[in-house]
């Protein structure tokens, strides 16, 4: 098989750019209030790590796993990988998305956080396709709002491969 062409669709620095911006909104939001980020794994831990430098307020770092795609669509069917270590309940907890797709995922997580009980549920989204929607759910922080094209890098993955890709791509066969 021929290797795949890589092509950049938003470099690095205009990604760390509105991630700076994105970062101030949300300190902006909370004030000096301390907030649990929750990381979806395993798409979001680059855009993560880049966000939570921005970011004044006091936090503490959570991670979650879901799986729902193979290849380059979801099976329509959420699972939880790995669960929280510590519970959320009366905390202000923001949670931290690579891309809403479908919105099958952030609509599962959404459910099933709000059922510990946390002060505030909030989530950060890194991308938005909102042209691919199967459920009505909104991010209420966004990084970029794209087009519906499948996505590489800077995270996000195409079987769990390009993740370490600095700028964020598309793949072109
Ligand atoms: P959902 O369809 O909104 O449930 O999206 C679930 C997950 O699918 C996201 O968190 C991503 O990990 C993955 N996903 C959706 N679209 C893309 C894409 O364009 N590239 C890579 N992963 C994607």
């Amino acid at each position: 098989m021929a290797p795949a062409k890589v092509e950049i669709l938003i470099p690095h620095e205009q990604i760390q750019k509105r991630i700076a911006e994105l970062g101030a909104e949300i300190s902006a939001a909370y004030g000096d209030r301390s907030i649990v980020l929750v990381g979806v794994l395993k798409g979001s831990f680059m855009f993560l790590a880049d966000l939570v430098r921005h970011i004044s307020c006091p936090v503490r770092i959570e991670f979650i796993g879901t799986k729902s795609y193979e290849g380059t669509t979801t099976s329509g069917q959420v699972q939880l990988t790995k669960d929280l270590d510590k519970p959320i309940q009366d905390e202000d907890v923001l949670l931290v998305e690579d891309i809403i797709d479908t919105g099958l995922t952030l609509t599962y997580l959404l459910h099933v956080l709000s059922q510990r009980q946390p002060r505030s549920l909030k989530t950060v989204a890194f991308l938005d396709k909102p042209s691919r929607r199967r459920i009505e759910v909104r991010g209420d922080f966004i990084g970029f709002t794209i087009e519906d094209k499948f996505v590489i890098g800077y995270g996000l993955d195409f079987e769990q491969r390009y993740r370490h890709l600095k700028d964020l791509c598309i793949l072109v066969p």
